[in-house]
């Protein structure tokens, strides 16, 4: 078996990828580069392509096809930029890998902590000196209500946290867990928009969410909202959630994630004119936090990531199902 990495980073995942590949018997090849940058011919001769969340289309998936790329392994729990469907014609097993909940849900915690204390633009003013206190009032956590959508394995371990802090929490989810439950109340997804002072996203993308987050839902949020996205960018309506910012509706928001982050994040592209306007205006704000989608990127995640693969491409070359197998629904 012989699978090319695409993308990816010499200092932290090829040490792993060089002792898995030792303990698993597998040949590789590797490139920082996406295909689109680098080319399809990268991965001739090999079984797998492992590779970060790119444009994973028809197109994409036809020139691996054509090189006899038989599984597909992704570094990233999501999948929504995957075409399953297409796959699955052409073939291609498709897996993606697991790693611990607990980093994303601290660092959605974190932001909505950074969000509730104004703690940008504290930091930023505290840079040019400016200690005086005006502008810098905070809200305590312990007399919010937090609403999360979405109480898969993240969502509860966001709940579980945020259950130290005393703060009312509610949450929605059309799958509902026992474990969530012993933190918070289930309500419906009305109500967790009208009674929450901090909502946090923490769903995968689907059609039947995209934009889940629009100028009708934003309508029936608290004035002063507080938004925190570590998910994916396709659940908020940009362009809404500015003209939300922007009339003071909703009252600051963390973003991890963007629906435009091709070509940016994980790029170096310092003195580049970006062609983003919706992140421009976004990073304008000083009630609002970004991060280039690095909620997940953790030692432990990393780790996790790489072995992931190689634990997918053991079972699907055994001819086994495998956990890590996404399909078309
Ligand atoms: C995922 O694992 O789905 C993520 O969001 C992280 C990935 C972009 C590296």
């Amino acid at each position: 078996m012989k699978i090319c990495f695409y993308v990816m980073r010499e200092y932290d995942e090829l040490p792993y990828v060089e002792q898995f590949a030792k303990e698993y018997g597998y040949d590789y090849v590797w490139t920082a580069g996406y295909p689109e940058d680098d080319g399809y011919d990268v991965a001739n001769g090999c079984d797998a392509v492992d590779i970060t969340p790119c444009d994973l289309g028809a197109h994409a998936l036809e020139e691996f096809a054509k090189r006899g790329v038989k599984y597909l392994l992704l570094r990233s729990v999501g999948y929504d930029h995957v075409d399953l469907k297409r796959a699955a014609e052409l073939g291609i097993r498709v897996a993606n890998v697991s790693y611990p909940p607990t980093g994303v849900a601290s660092y959605a915690v974190m932001m909505m902590l950074m969000l509730a204390r104004r703690m940008q633009p504290i930091l930023r003013r505290a840079a040019v000196q400016d200690f005086s206190l005006k502008g810098k009032i905070g809200q305590d956590i312990s007399v919010m209500t937090v609403g999360v959508i979405g109480t898969g394995k993240i969502g509860t371990t966001v709940l579980k946290n945020l259950s130290g802090f005393g703060c009312r929490l509610i949450c929605y989810d059309p799958y509902q867990n026992d474990t969530a439950k012993q933190y918070a109340e289930y309500v419906d997804l009305e109500t967790l928009f009208r009674e929450s002072d901090i909502i946090t996203l923490h769903t995968n993308a689907t059609e039947e969410n995209h934009h889940l987050l629009n100028k009708d839902s934003f309508a029936l949020m608290k004035d002063g909202v507080l938004i925190v996205n570590t998910a994916r960018g396709k659940l908020i309506n940009a362009a809404d959630l500015i003209d939300a910012l922007e009339s003071g509706k909703v009252g600051g928001a963390a973003l991890d994630v963007l629906e435009i982050e091709d070509g940016l994040y994980y790029y170096n592209r310092v003195g580049d004119v970006i062609a983003n306007r919706q992140m421009a205006v976004l990073r304008s704000f000083p009630n609002v936090i970004m991060s280039p989608h690095t909620a997940f990127y953790t030692t432990t995640a990393v780790k996790d990531m790489v072995l992931g693969a190689f634990e997918a491409l053991k079972s699907f070359e055994a001819g086994e199902e495998s956990v890590h197998e996404v399909k078309a629904r």
